[in-house]
Parts: C-alpha cells; sequence; structure tokens
C-alpha cells in the first residue's frame, strides 16, 4: 500500500512512455515487500533543471536518468561516484538526505552479467565494439577485471581516446583499433569475450550482424546490448555455433538491480525483475 512514508523513486528521459524500468523496479519492490514506488516522468531537455529543483523539493529518494540528460544533469548533482566521474554521464541517482549523488551502474550491471556467465573474467580477453556511450560507461569497469580490453570502432580517434583515458584512469591492458575486417579477423583469434556496444542489427536493421558467424566460436561469450530485438542475428548466429550469449534485456535489468541495490541497501531479486521486464514485453506483444 502507498502511504506517507513511501519513498518515491522515478525515471526522467524523453521519450519515456516505452521504458521497462517501472515495471522492473516495482516488481523487485514488492516482491521484497519495500515501500518504495517508481514512476516515470517524461521531462523535456530545457526543462532537466526544473526537473531537479523538483527531486529536491519533492524528496525524490531515487533516480534513473536516459536520454537526453545523462551528461546534462551532472551539473544539477551535488556530488558523483567516481565510476560517474570517469564515464561523464549519470544514470542513477540518490538523494542522501537532500544530498544529490549521482552514479553509473551501466559499467557494474555490465560487469555482473557477465560474471554471471563466465565467472572469473581475470584470464579472460574482452573485444568491445564500439565506443560510444555504452562502451565507455562498460569500458572502465571492465578494464581493470580482465586480462586484456580491445577496443574496436569505426571511428579509430574514438577508440584511441577512449583507450588512453581508460589506461590513464583505471590502467590496464587495452588497445584500440580501427573497426575493419582484418582486425576483427586478427583480435578474435584470442577472445573470450566479445560485446557490442554498437546499434548495428538493432531494429529496422535486424539482418545486419557486427560480426561475420564464421568467426564465432563455441568457446567464447557474445554480449549484445542491443535489446530491440531482444535475439539479435548476433545472438543467433552465436547460439548457432554453440556460443554462450548474454542478450540487453539482461544487461537493462542488470544495471537495474544495480540502481535499486544504491537505493535500498538490499540484494535485487534480479530473476524477478527479468520475469517482469518478460512479462510487460510480452504484454507489449514484443515477444511471444
Ligand atoms: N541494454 C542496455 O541496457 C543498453 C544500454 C546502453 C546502450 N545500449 C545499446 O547499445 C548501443 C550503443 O549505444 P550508445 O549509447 O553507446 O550509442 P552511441 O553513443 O551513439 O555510440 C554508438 C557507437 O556505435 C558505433 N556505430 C554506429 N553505427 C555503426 C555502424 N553502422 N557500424 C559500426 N559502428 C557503428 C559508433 O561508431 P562511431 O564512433 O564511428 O560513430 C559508436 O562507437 C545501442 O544499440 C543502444 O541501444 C543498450
Amino acid at each position: 500500500m502507498i502511504t506517507g512514508r513511501t519513498k518515491l523513486c522515478a525515471v526522467i528521459g524523453d521519450p519515456i512512455e516505452h521504458s521497462l524500468s517501472p515495471c522492473i523496479q516495482n516488481a523487485a519492490f514488492k516482491h521484497l515487500g519495500l515501500d518504495y514506488v517508481y514512476v516515470a516522468f517524461r521531462v523535456r531537455y530545457e526543462d532537466l533543471e526544473w526537473a531537479m529543483r523538483g527531486v529536491r523539493s519533492l524528496g525524490i529518494y531515487g533516480l534513473n536518468v536516459t536520454m537526453p540528460h545523462k551528461i546534462g544533469v551532472i551539473q544539477h548533482l551535488d556530488r558523483l561516484d567516481l565510476e560517474a566521474k570517469l564515464v561523464g554521464a549519470v544514470n542513477t541517482i540518490l538523494n542522501d538526505g537532500g544530498v544529490l549523488v549521482g552514479y553509473n551502474t551501466d559499467g557494474l550491471g555490465a560487469l555482473k552479467a557477465l560474471q554471471e556467465v563466465e565467472g572469473d573474467l581475470r584470464a579472460k580477453k574482452a573485444l568491445m565494439i564500439g565506443a560510444g556511450g555504452a562502451s565507455r560507461a562498460i569500458s572502465f569497469t571492465l578494464a581493470r577485471e580482465v586480462r586484456e580490453l580491445s577496443i574496436l570502432n569505426r571511428t579509430y580517434e574514438r577508440a584511441k581516446a577512449l583507450a588512453e583515458d581508460v589506461r590513464r584512469t583505471v590502467g590496464g591492458d587495452v588497445r584500440a583499433y580501427r573497426l575493419s575486417d582484418e582486425t576483427l579477423r586478427a583480435e578474435m583469434r584470442n577472445t573470450n569475450i566479445i560485446i557490442n556496444a554498437t546499434p548495428v542489427g538493432m531494429h529496422p536493421n535486424e539482418d545486419e550482424t557486427p560480426i561475420p558467424r564464421e568467426l564465432l566460436r563455441p568457446d567464447m561469450t557474445v554480449f549484445d546490448l542491443v535489446y530491440n530485438p531482444i535475439e539479435t542475428r548476433l545472438l543467433k548466429d552465436a547460439k548457432a555455433v554453440g556460443t554462450k550469449t548474454i542478450d540487453g534485456l539482461t544487461m537493462l535489468v542488470y544495471q537495474g538491480a544495480a540502481s535499486f541495490e544504491l537505493w535500498t541497501g538490499v540484494k535485487a531479486p534480479v530473476g524477478v525483475m527479468m520475469d517482469a521486464a518478460k512479462e510487460e514485453l510480452k504484454r507489449r506483444g514484443v515477444i511471444n
């Protein structure tokens, strides 16, 4: 039951109507009997300052931030967690007694999803395709966990700048390459984990894949961040050759689980959150 003591959490973004976060988070609160409720607010780009004043004045306890506010919101916060500072973008805010602290849970969410499948990552080599926002968020976390990280990007300069940033701040064996047939072929040879952090394969280009099927091997894990569709061509190809897979919905749930844990201090019921997301996608006719 919602009472005068119920803690309010929310997601802000534009557009926001299709966000799965309210379903995922409310299912988790309900499952654990926590007195929290989670709603979605459409906040236009130019209204962010007013929305953040509202967060303070209404005492909203936890916030998720999505496009187009992940970078702009930083100037309205009191403190940034190290991860968010490194990445330069925030997706989670905790209102700690009036002090707004910004976090980025994308890296931790991706790491947990990977550890669930791959276990200890210390001996593993990871290959990241893409050097945009999602790649950046994951690279800082992953570089500390794996033996080697290669970042391949269409625009080489972006991969190079990201690899330099990661090496300078968190260290690790991080290399940058221009994305080409040759570099992909060479880098795939001794890779254990592949992450697609590009929109290649996303609706309406569902026939596209960033990695030719013949380069996939059963001893790899393929992680596709794209969640529309959930089973991309890359993941279908990977399953066909017996490769372990992680989809974009899993990433979405794990980063939400990390936000949940920041707000509640309680271990997130990941299975319950995943079921809620799938149920909602079925209701919308997105999956069967
Ligand atoms: N599941 C989740 O929770 C989650 C979270 C975040 C993002 N995502 C997904 O991850 C993907 C990337 O998101 P983002 O926020 O990082 O986007 P972004 O900042 O716009 O970066 C896009 C990246 O993809 C590359 N790229 C774009 N089109 C390409 C193409 N046709 N061929 C090769 N490379 C291409 C870009 O290369 P250039 O630098 O050369 O332009 C850039 O590195 C999106 O599909 C997004 O939906 C999923």
